[in-house]
């Protein structure tokens, strides 16, 4: 039985841009880009990270975005924040919704955030608390669900302490991040079945990379375990910069071009992200990733 309706959390403008050289994109630019995702139908749009200038300057110009974006009811837009130096600019340029992030392999976090994924957990309890208090909504993501780009494979019960933890300190949802994008379907299958043995499936969505061109397939694996919440990127723009050789995201078009044929609902118009996804790929000067894209930019 497949969900009727599937939200799509867009992340390119953040797991993206982050992934290109700095100062690639104008802040006009950046705002065009969001602003154009926006009109497409997505409603959910992570826009940046109040995270280090000197680990990322890529998303130096958060705050500058954030507050320039004007919100409209039933949109969101997101920003990462690591630390309470991340979450008061992330208050001061107006944030509604953060997302904390960390892992299930100590080898990452001490890469990507710098502590050990039982320090992240203890700096984010109050974190969290302090950022509900503001009333902000606060999203969890867990990185390496199956594959560490340093220590290789994750052990689910790993997994599933780190799942807990971010549930229960109060983040409405958790993104299991399968960083590397070397997993496959069964690996996928045997995760979620893993969590869903004690935790409900309605708390996770889903951030795939299309390192290994498994994303697809591992989003119909998460379909029809009952997953609803799928994170993707436009053009298939991304990566992360502490996970060496991960390429793009799962592409927003290639996503929705698989959800409108199973006959799910999406908000997304996906003529017209194409031609988002279009424009931002020759403006990085980069081939268009998204195999529905191209197909329907050369119709
Ligand atoms: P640190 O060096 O341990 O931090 O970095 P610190 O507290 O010692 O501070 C060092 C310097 O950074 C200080 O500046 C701070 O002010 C500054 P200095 O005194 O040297 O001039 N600083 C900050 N500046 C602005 N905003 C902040 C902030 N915090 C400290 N919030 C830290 C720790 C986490 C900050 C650092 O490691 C960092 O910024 N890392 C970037 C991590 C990142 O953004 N990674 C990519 C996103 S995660 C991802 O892509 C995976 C995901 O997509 C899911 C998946 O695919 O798996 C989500
Ligand atoms: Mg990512």
């Amino acid at each position: 039985q497949l969900p009727e309706k599937i939200k799509i959390v867009e992340v390119g403008p953040r797991d993206g841009l982050q992934n290109e050289a700095p100062h690639q994109l104008h802040l006009d630019e950046k705002i065009q880009l969001i602003e154009s995702l926006a009109a497409t139908g997505l409603k959910n749009i992570e826009v940046g990270s109040f995270v280090s200038p000197k680990h990322l300057p890529q998303m130096a110009d958060t705050g500058e975005i954030l507050k320039r974006l004007s919100c409209k009811p039933g949109m969101s837009y997101r920003v990462l924040v690591p630390n309470q130096q991340g979450l008061e600019a992330a208050l001061a340029a107006g944030a509604k919704e953060i997302a904390v992030f960390t892992a299930a392999s100590d080898a990452f976090t001490t890469q990507n955030i710098r502590m050990s994924v039982a320090e992240s957990l203890q700096r984010f309890r109050p974190l969290v608390q302090a950022a509900q208090t503001q009333g902000i909504a606060v999203r969890g993501y867990l990185s390496t669900l199956l594959d560490c780009p340093y220590s290789g494979k994750v052990p689910s019960q790993n997994v599933l302490r780190v799942a807990e933890a971010l549930l229960e300190m109060g983040c409405y949802e958790v993104s299991l991040g399968e960083t590397t994008g070397r997993a496959t379907a069964l690996d996928v299958e045997g995760i979620l079945e893993d969590l869903a043995k004690t935790l409900s499936l309605t708390h996770f969505a889903v951030h795939f990379h299309d390192t290994y061109g498994q994303a697809l397939t591992n989003v119909w694996v998460a379909l029809k375990a009952g997953i609803t919440t799928i994170d993707a990127s436009v053009a298939g723009l991304g990566g992360c910069p502490y996970a060496p050789g991960a390429s793009g995201n799962l592409a927003t078009e290639d996503l929705v071009y698989l959800l409108h044929g199973l006959g799910i609902q999406t908000s997304v118009d996906l003529n017209q992200l194409v031609q988002v996804g279009a424009w931002i790929s020759q403006r990085l000067q980069k081939p268009y990733a998204s195999k529905a894209g191209y197909a329907l930019f050369c119709q």
